[in-house]
């Protein structure tokens, strides 16, 4: 959710006379453009004189008497060019990694000795370090064996490293250049263009008029005053993917999912992408203004080749992309902080994700019931409101898995309260969702009410954990939706721990095993801040000033919440979170949404590529409010917006308060019958979801899979991103973004045979095939070669199913005529798994015979769980493109392989097949 501040309103209201309607420009420009801000125009300006000016030279210099290599780590140093001025010395590392990836770091030696004097100002006088404060360290791991210089010579250094030395890294000395090599194909390069930059400690006194217009030593934005008290200390570099004409990734945009050239009149991006969390109300759509997130990973890819990189910094940046014919060049610059790049060569998509979520973090494996659905307002405005919501889905007949409850729950806004009035029993309320397996999920957000009788803040203050003004004295002050509120310090660790503490249960009165968390506002947003958010020249612990850790400050705030609920449950369930702002690795902690959507076809058709880029670049726990925040929107879009949502990793209905009351029976029929059956399709693939969610845990894979992941060598993929694979389970989905069409085309890019997964219609051959989709039914596909496993009976909530049978759904290949299937399952609720209590199986099926393998790597350790799951059946297989009348089961077991022979009926359904998975 978003403010309305006065100021805003008002605009509204003046510009509301002139245009009505015409909404962009007003909320545009409460926030900055690259001219606006100071160190993006320098850097910018950079490459504009590098493209225009040929006596360009980059700034740095190498001393080549510096290179050395040793333990896996090329260093040396770098000098800048600066008439007058000697001695500006840039060391740098190049480190080969375990994993066969490569960093390259680069600081200031003056800075990183401590020798500056920032006056009088309380920030400390290093540059910011994410992966060592985000705690990276341990995953990071120099491969000290394998890299080996092959060239060494006036000109360059050449290392082969990785598996088998298939990758190669040259250093060009003069000038500075850093190519990376697959099978000796250059695959990304940095510093191309030398547009490498960092800039220099400077005493103040040093500033000039000109330094003025460039914004570095204090800067205005909306009449908000930035003092910069260390000066300009951005950094920046160019990256080129050679050979690659399609880059993902850096969300949070909503962009399209291939992303687009920047500062190009044909695309219409004037300004590059900016990463910056903030919260952005009724945000442009096809933008690539920032949004709630922001996560540094980028990927290009070519036909069977992936590669990428990690963009180690948290402070504001933006990124500039350029194409030509057959190569793409990014130009990153960040405001302040280390220069800290990772390298990725891939070469598959799957060695890119799991190189890159083992250093940043995998996706959490959530609990069950978080993959279901979830109904949120705001708000649910009492227990008998809530109540009357949690019958009715029963008397309709709709599977629904928690409840949510917006700001409006709690005692004039104060967090870890409730209103007296409106939820005097929470704890009864909780157990009655819990007698039908449901939850509770509740708003918690980072910004305290100052109030010295509310508990909550006079622990925050009286402990000192809240963030400080420039003076790095007094607290940090602002308004928020309690009105005058002071905000919860993450970089403090202590102020972690309290904040995590006041989710226990003697500390959240009224709170219990089914109550779940929910940090919005936590980019942070802060109410006539500058750009809604916080100051950047705030002061955190360690001084550190907010620009420097700007990004990262919602992931802290989720890392503290997620410890907090381990600890309140004795780490033995596992917690859900969702979260609005997200950074690298905030995947392993929780959820997250896209925000402020409008119930409009043009934010509609905006969440898929956000939702997709989100998954691609590690956030892919992720969906988009059903079906849109603001609005009322009409009965076609409402039914559509449920059709994708069902899709959507995290499928959550939302509505502001200004909307109408929305929950999914409210249309009326016909609209109610299809949201009914679209829940149920939902729910009947738990299973499937849950799996993907499982390979997504083990693997860094996203849940959703783009054309071109899913079909690598496909070119005429590479840029779709309106239809979408589910995981490796075949299912391919075209959504219908559109109004008033009831069919569409899919894009099949192989000679499989997909069925249509309502009629199990045949559709060949590679190309567009129109399908049907009447308002209710979203067109899915099942690949052949896949088996896909569900569970059919509908119940008000996931955890009710635990215990149901499956059904397997086998369509076969019609070039191999096989298929096989994965499922895994584990109580859906603990950290159990983590010591082995899952069951995993393989399931395949060829020559009329279906297999079923034990696929746990060490199945003594879950045979505990497995045994407590012996009921578990197979109630009916469905045979999609075969034709027989008998097939035979083999189960491979521990103990043994037993087979059988079923009879198949001639609608190719086996009932009761005898087959149970345990
Ligand atoms: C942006 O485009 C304009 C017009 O083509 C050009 O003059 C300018 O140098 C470009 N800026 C950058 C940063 O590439
Ligand atoms: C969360 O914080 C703990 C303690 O600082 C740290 O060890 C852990 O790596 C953090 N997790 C993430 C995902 O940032």
């Amino acid at each position: 959710m978003n403010l309305v501040s006065f100021k805003w309103i008002i605009q509204w209201a003046i510009i509301g006379l002139l245009v009505i309607g015409h909404s962009e420009a007003a909320f545009r420009h409460s926030f900055r453009t690259s001219a606006q801000d100071g160190f993006a125009k320098r850097n910018r300006q950079l490459a504009t004189e590098q493209k225009y000016n040929p006596n360009y030279k980059g700034q740095f210099q190498l001393d080549t008497s510096s290179i050395t290599f040793s333990d896996g780590v090329v260093s040396g140093i770098l000098k800048k060019q600066i008439p007058e001025k000697v001695d500006l010395l840039f060391p740098f590392t190049v480190s080969f990694l375990q994993d066969g990836s490569t960093r390259f770091q680069l600081d200031e030696k003056r800075r990183l000795e401590g020798d500056v004097d920032y006056d009088d100002a309380k920030v400390r006088m290093d540059r910011f370090d994410v992966a060592q404060y985000h705690d990276l360290g341990s995953r990071i791991n120099v491969d000290t064996e394998r890299p080996e210089v092959k060239i060494h010579n006036k000109k360059l250094l050449k290392v082969d490293y990785g598996n088998d030395q298939r990758f190669s890294m040259i250093l060009h000395f003069q000038p500075f250049m850093i190519e990376f090599l697959r099978d000796d194909t250059v695959e990304i390069v940095l510093n191309q263009r030398q547009l490498l930059n960092m800039e220099h400690y400077r005493p103040r006194a040093e500033r000039t008029r000109e330094d003025e217009s460039l914004g570095m030593w204090e800067e205005k934005f909306d009449n908000i005053l930035d003092s910069k008290p260390r000066g300009p200390e951005s950094l920046g570099l160019d990256i080129s993917f050679i050979g690659y004409k399609h880059v993902y990734g850096i969300p949070e945009h909503t962009s399209s999912l291939s992303l687009k050239e920047t500062n190009n009149s044909e695309t219409g991006y004037t300004d590059p992408y900016r990463l910056y969390n903030v919260d952005i109300f009724e945000y442009e759509v096809d933008s690539p203004m920032s949004q709630y997130g922001a996560i540094p990973f980028m990927q290009a890819h070519k036909v069977n080749s992936d590669v990428g990189i990690f963009w180690s910094n948290a402070a504001a940046t933006w990124i500039d992309i350029e194409k030509d014919s057959s190569s793409t060049s990014t130009h990153w610059y960040s405001e302040s902080g280390k220069l800290d790049v990772f390298i990725y060569l891939g070469p598959t998509a799957l060695d890119l994700y799991e190189a890159y979520s083992g250093l940043t973090g995998r996706t959490q494996l959530p609990p069950l019931f978080s993959i279901g659905y979830h109904q949120c307002r705001w708000n649910y405005f009492s227990e008998e409101d809530v109540q009357n919501v949690d019958n009715t889905f029963n008397e309709v007949d709709m599977p629904y898995d928690a409840i949510w409850l917006d700001i409006d729950y709690t005692s004039g806004r104060r967090y870890f309260t409730w209103d007296e009035a409106t939820f005097p029993h929470p704890q009864e309320t909780l157990k009655k969702l819990d007698s039908n397996g449901r939850k509770m999920v509740v708003i918690l957000d980072p910004h305290i009410k100052n109030d010295p009788n509310y508990f909550v803040s006079k622990e925050l203050l009286e402990n000192g954990f809240t963030v400080k003004d420039s003076s790095g004295v007094e607290n940090y002050n602002a308004e928020c939706w309690p009105g005058d509120s002071v905000w919860v310090d993450f970089f403090n660790m202590e102020g972690q721990e309290w904040w995590g503490s006041l989710y226990s249960y003697d500390k959240f009165k009224g709170s219990d095993k089914n109550l779940f968390i929910w940090n919005d506002m936590n980019e942070p947003s802060v109410f006539k801040g500058p750009e809604t958010s916080m100051h950047r020249d705030a002061i955190h612990h360690g001084g550190w000033e907010h620009r420097d850790i700007h990004n990262l400050y919602g992931h802290e705030c989720i890392n503290s919440t997620y410890r907090g609920m381990v600890k309140r449950d004795n780490g033995v369930l596992r917690p859900f979170i969702l979260t609005r702002s997200f950074f690298a690795g905030t995947n392993a902690l929780a959820a997250s949404w896209i925000g402020d959507t409008l119930g409009t076809w043009e934010h509609f058709r905006g969440s898929l590529a956000t939702v997709l880029t989100n998954g691609v670049a590690g956030m892919p726990f992720s969906g988009a409010d059903v079906a849109g925040f603001f609005g009322n929107p009409d009965p076609e879009l409402f039914v559509r917006w449920y059709e994708l949502g069902i899709f959507y990793p995290f499928f959550r209905a939302h509505a502001h308060i200004d909307t109408k009351r929305r929950e999914p029976w409210l249309y009326g029929e016909p609209y109610t019958s299809m949201i009914r059956n679209l829940l149920g399709i939902r729910y009947r693939l738990l299973p499937t979801w849950y799996t993907t969610f499982h390979t997504t845990h083990m693997t860094g894979l996203p849940i959703l899979r783009p054309q071109f992941l899913a079909h690598p060598a496909d070119e005429i993929g590479f840029d779709i991103d309106n239809q979408f694979y589910l995981g490796d389970s075949g299912l391919l989905i075209k959504p219908i973004l559109e109004p008033s069409i009831d069919k569409t085309a899919v894009y099949i890019a192989d000679d499989e045979t997909y069925y249509d997964f309502y009629d199990f219609n045949e559709i060949n051959g590679k190309g567009h095939h129109v399908v049907p989709a009447p308002l209710g039914k979203i067109p899915i596909l099942l690949r052949g070669g896949n088996i896909l496993v569900t569970r059919e009976r509908i119940r008000r909530a996931s955890e009710l199913t635990i215990n149901d049978p499956f059904t397997l759904y086998i369509a076969v290949s019609s070039k191999t005529g096989s298929a096989t299937g994965d499922l895994y399952m584990d109580d859906g609720t603990s950290f159990d798994y983590t010591k082995g209590a899952y069951i995993s199986r393989k399931i395949t099926f060829k020559d009329g015979v279906l297999d079923v393998l034990d696929t746990h790597p060490h199945p003594q350790s879950g045979i505990r769980y497995a045994e407590s799951m012996k009921h578990l059946k197979v109630e009916r297989i469905i045979l999609i493109g075969v034709n027989q009348q008998k097939i035979k089961i083999r189960k491979h077991g521990i103990s043994g392989v037993s087979s059988w022979d079923v009879k198949v009926d001639t609608d190719g359904v086996i009932k009761k097949p005898d087959l149970y998975l345990v």
